[in-house]
């Protein structure tokens, strides 16, 4: 997920591009760059790291008062470290054009080594510096730039989100989507196109929400919207945003947190982008082909991390038969008597990559010679560069304290490396990586289609249980991993206590706790233990304790709240499970006034022991 905008207008563009970007930074802040042209020539300036490193040596540059046309990015980094060589805009290696970019072209490679055997040489590690110079390339036969972009894009599989400018058109841009967010702002005398609405909102509020596979070719006082596909127009209604900027941020939602609830899907498309064969029977993780399947493999990790890996150990040893341990990062470093040696591997599962219990762990395993596999959301974070190898999530940033997309992303990465190890010791079968891909690949629409009425049931569930002071989460097999971060999601935002138990462990101890005044939340599914989960809950019921049971439909089952949603069949089901956990939790603190994206006493990242 990265930032990007465009502009072309009256005002002095590097300034209005710069402040735009900082009100992107929340999709990106590991690198920053702008481009734009003077006196005939294409001019970039970029800066590793945040935005201030750009803006000190804009300074130093010299002011370019003088343009009223550039274009800006903020990184966060998929392809390649996060540093300047990799910062965009990438130019065309003729000098002719620069183009900004967010998202990914799957097929990069593949046109990366046509175009280095006609002679092309690259600078960077990234998919966007190939992209500008096939667009070069294309321009030697088509008649136009318009032309040789949109043959270009219709080359370029993946998604994107461009905006491109050419030094010998200093006033105009063009720009194009593909499964992923850009917005055309429309002023007076100016025009706009940025990856999300506050880039711009200062200057105007009219908005055309470009669709994918269209282009746009806009000045200061024109635009024309095209199909990639054949170049015809398209003429879309102008629409008037009402947000404030507050609200605009947080793409109209309350909170950060509500927003990455809502990203979920978004999630697990970006993670499976680049990750499947074309014929959708093969998971491609080109990071681990190096590595051999792991004879044991360790999972560590912390917090909603440890839940995600705890989650993923089904998966793991049913899909690909390697055995799993899993333990938190902060008994695993003081372990006595790890034994560890060259045939384990250790994957640390961190969404920020700086937890300092996880790279102790790391570090440990290192020294103890066993292989190390990071699973990270931070591109260039500690643990991705100590890593043997890293998978990155791709989830975006995560601005709520409180993980939820990073969740779902780290499940996601598990999933496909199930199926991948699955393939490679040959124990998944071709069938049985087709069926789960589709599932996979179903899942972001089915999700989409039901957070609406998840989010309805949730706030309806959270007025009637916010007063409780104890909840129980209960779950059982891949349910209790989530039945956990259920329980954590409710204590971190509401303050109520929770507790998350596999719910046969209930009648060892726990059970003593339940009365009228001590509510449980049940995940009990359409699945083999259905018939265990249920005895559980009227073991709790015969004790007057109320219940909420999370369930499909048809699946019989008498308790104070049953809430149903559809049948996946399998773990992969917990990708709908986990937005109700996520949703109840949120809704609860809510409605008890709770500041729910910076809860008390939490951080984002704990880099302390
Ligand atoms: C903190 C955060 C949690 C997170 C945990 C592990 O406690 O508040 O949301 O799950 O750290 O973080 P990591 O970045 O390693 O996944």
């Amino acid at each position: 997920m990265c930032g990007i905008i465009g502009y072309a207008g009256h005002r002095p563009a590097v300034p209005v591009v710069v402040e735009g970007l900082r009100r992107l930074e929340y999709r990106g802040y590991d690198s920053a760059g702008i481009g734009f042209c003077r006196s005939g020539e294409l001019h970039i300036v970029r800066a590793e790291g945040k935005l201030g490193n750009l803006e000190e040596k804009l300074a130093k540059a010299g002011p370019a008062v003088t343009v009223t046309c550039a274009m800006g990015h903020t990184r966060w980094a998929t392809h390649g470290a996060p540093e300047e060589r990799n910062a965009h805009p990438h130019a065309s290696n003729d000098g002719s054009l620069a183009i900004v970019h967010n998202g990914i072209i799957e097929n990069y490679q593949e046109i990366k080594a046509d175009l280095a055997a006609r002679g092309y040489v690259f600078r960077s590690d990234t998919d966007t510096e190939v992209l500008v110079n096939l667009i070069a390339e294309r321009r030697k036969s088509e008649p136009d730039l318009l032309h040789a972009f949109a043959a270009a894009l219709r080359e370029a599989h993946g998604a994107y989100a461009v905006c491109l400018f050419d030094r010998d058109e200093p006033d105009t841009m063009y720009a194009a989507r593909m499964a992923a967010p850009l917005i055309f702002g429309v002023g007076t005398g100016e025009n706009f196109v940025a990856s999300d609405i506050p880039a711009f909102l200062p200057y105007t509020r009219k908005v055309v929400f470009l669709e994918d596979g269209e282009i746009v070719r806009a000045d200061a006082n024109s635009y024309a919207v095209m199909r990639t596909s054949d170049l015809t127009p398209v003429t879309h209604e102008v629409k008037t945003i009402q947000w404030d900027m507050q609200a605009a941020q947080k793409g109209g939602y309350r909170h950060f947190m509500l927003k990455e609830i809502f990203e979920q899907p978004r999630v697990i498309t970006d993670a499976l982008t680049g990750r499947l064969s074309a014929a959708r029977d093969a998971v491609l993780l080109k990071e681990l082909d190096a590595l051999p399947v792991p004879k044991r493999l360790h999972i560590v990790a912390c917090g909603t991390s440890y839940h995600s890996g705890l989650w993923g150990r089904h998966l793991l040893e049913n899909w690909a038969h390697v055995p799993v341990q899993i333990e938190i990062a902060s008994e695993f470093r003081y372990r006595e008597s790890l034994m560890l040696g060259p045939d384990d591997m250790v994957l640390v599962i961190s969404q920020s990559g700086e937890t300092a219990d996880t790279l102790a762990a790391l570090r440990i395993a290192a020294e103890h010679g066993a292989q190390t596999l990071g699973l990270c959301n931070v591109v260039g974070s500690s643990i991705a560069r100590e890593a043997s190898a890293v998978l990155y999530t791709q989830a975006g940033p995560e601005i709520s304290v409180a993980s939820t997309k990073a969740m779902t992303s780290q499940m996601l990465m598990l999933t496909l490396m199930a199926i991948y190890w699955g393939q490679r010791a040959g124990v998944l079968s071709a069938e049985g990586r087709r069926e789960r891909i589709a599932q996979l690949l179903a899942l972001p629409a089915q999700l989409e289609a039901q957070l609406p009425s998840m989010h309805e049931q949730a706030r309806m569930l959270s007025r009637k249980y916010a007063q409780a002071r104890n909840f129980f989460y209960l779950g059982r097999g891949h349910c209790y991993p989530l039945a956990l971060e259920g329980a954590l999601k409710l204590k971190e935002l509401s303050y109520i206590h929770a507790e998350g138990y596999a719910a046969g462990e209930m009648k060892h101890g726990p059970i003593a706790l339940v009365d009228q005044t001590f509510p449980t939340f049940a995940i009990a599914l359409d699945d083999a233990l259905f018939p265990k989960i249920r005895s559980n809950i009227l073991e709790v019921q015969a004790r007057q304790g109320h219940v909420i049971a999370l369930t499909n439909p048809g699946m019989d089952i008498a308790v104070d709240n049953v809430w149903r949603i559809p049948a996946i069949s399998g773990p992969l089901s917990a990708f709908l499970v986990l937005p109700c956990l996520q949703l109840f939790s949120y809704e609860t603190a809510d409605y008890l006034g709770k500041d729910v994206d910076q809860p008390r006493n939490l951080a984002k990242s704990v880099t302390v022991e």
